[in-house]
């Protein structure tokens, strides 16, 4: 009798938590035009950019997809206490990211992590890519190919790699490792105008897999 008991109350929280989420999503999309995030973010996909002058018009990356991108937890905390991700500032070639990007209080980091976790798309497989140590990855990101040039990624020395790109240290805590793969995968949905280089046709998917397990094993 106990144990069906706590097996209904079980069921009714789980239920209330469901419900709850969806509550806070809501909560969240308010929050988000609340705090002006939409000024410089748009989170209505499909990709808006359609030349290379929309791209360098924006003024925040596009969050469309952010629920597909980000690892939940990272993203809270993130939006509690923002860090530089990009070395160089946004759409910038040369200066520095300032740091300045504006922060949530805690409850609204909460409810609009919750509304940007409800942006998902479509070309993302869960379970597509394990986050592992991968000694091919790790050859295509340093040495067949030119990744390291762009991007930053932690050393046993220390953090190493070019700036144009976001630095990816922290991949394997910030991303989802099956949108590593998806956005390798399909440029022309996620990145239809870019600055990286399109790596489809050059590398094979099954190096696509390799190369991606390896950024989702970076931790700093
Ligand atoms: C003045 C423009 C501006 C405003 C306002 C702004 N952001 Fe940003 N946001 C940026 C820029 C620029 C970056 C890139 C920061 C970096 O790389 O360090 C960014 C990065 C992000 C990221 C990580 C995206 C990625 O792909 O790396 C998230 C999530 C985010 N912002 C959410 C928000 C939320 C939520 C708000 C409202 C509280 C907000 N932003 C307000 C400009 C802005
Ligand atoms: C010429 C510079 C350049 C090279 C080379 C390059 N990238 Fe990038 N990469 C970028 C830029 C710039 C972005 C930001 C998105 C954009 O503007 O296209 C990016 C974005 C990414 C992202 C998403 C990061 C985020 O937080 O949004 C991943 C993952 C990534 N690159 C992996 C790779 C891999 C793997 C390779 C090698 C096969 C590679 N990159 C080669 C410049 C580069």
């Amino acid at each position: 009798m106990k144990t069906f008991m706590s097996l209904i109350t079980g069921l009714a929280l789980t239920g209330f938590m469901a419900g709850n989420a969806l509550a806070d999503a809501a909560a969240g999309k308010a929050a988000f035009e609340a705090n002006k995030c939409a000024e410089c973010h748009y989170t209505q996909g499909p990709a808006q950019e359609k030349t290379i002058d929309d791209v360098w018009a924006k003024k925040g990356p596009e969050l469309w997809y952010a629920g597909s991108k980000f690892n939940a937890d990272w993203l809270g905390a993130w939006l509690a206490d923002p860090k530089p991700i990009r070395l160089l500032a946004f759409n910038s070639l040369s200066d520095p990211n300032p740091g300045d990007h504006p922060k949530l209080a805690a409850g609204d980091a909460v409810s609009v992590k919750d509304f940007l976790m409800s942006l998902t798309a479509a070309e993302v497989e869960a379970g597509s890519v394990k986050a592992k140590k991968n000694p091919k990855g790790k050859l295509i990101f340093t040495k067949k190919m030119p990744c390291s040039g762009c991007h930053q990624y932690p050393d046993k020395s220390g953090n190493r790699g070019g700036k144009s790109g976001p630095s990816l240290v922290e991949a394997g805590l910030r991303l989802n490792p099956d949108w590593i793969l998806a956005y390798l995968q399909h440029p022309a949905v996620f990145k239809p105008v870019k600055d990286m280089p399109n790596f489809v046709g050059i590398l094979s998917d099954k190096d696509m897999i390799n190369v991606s397990r390896h950024i989702a094993s970076f931790k700093p």
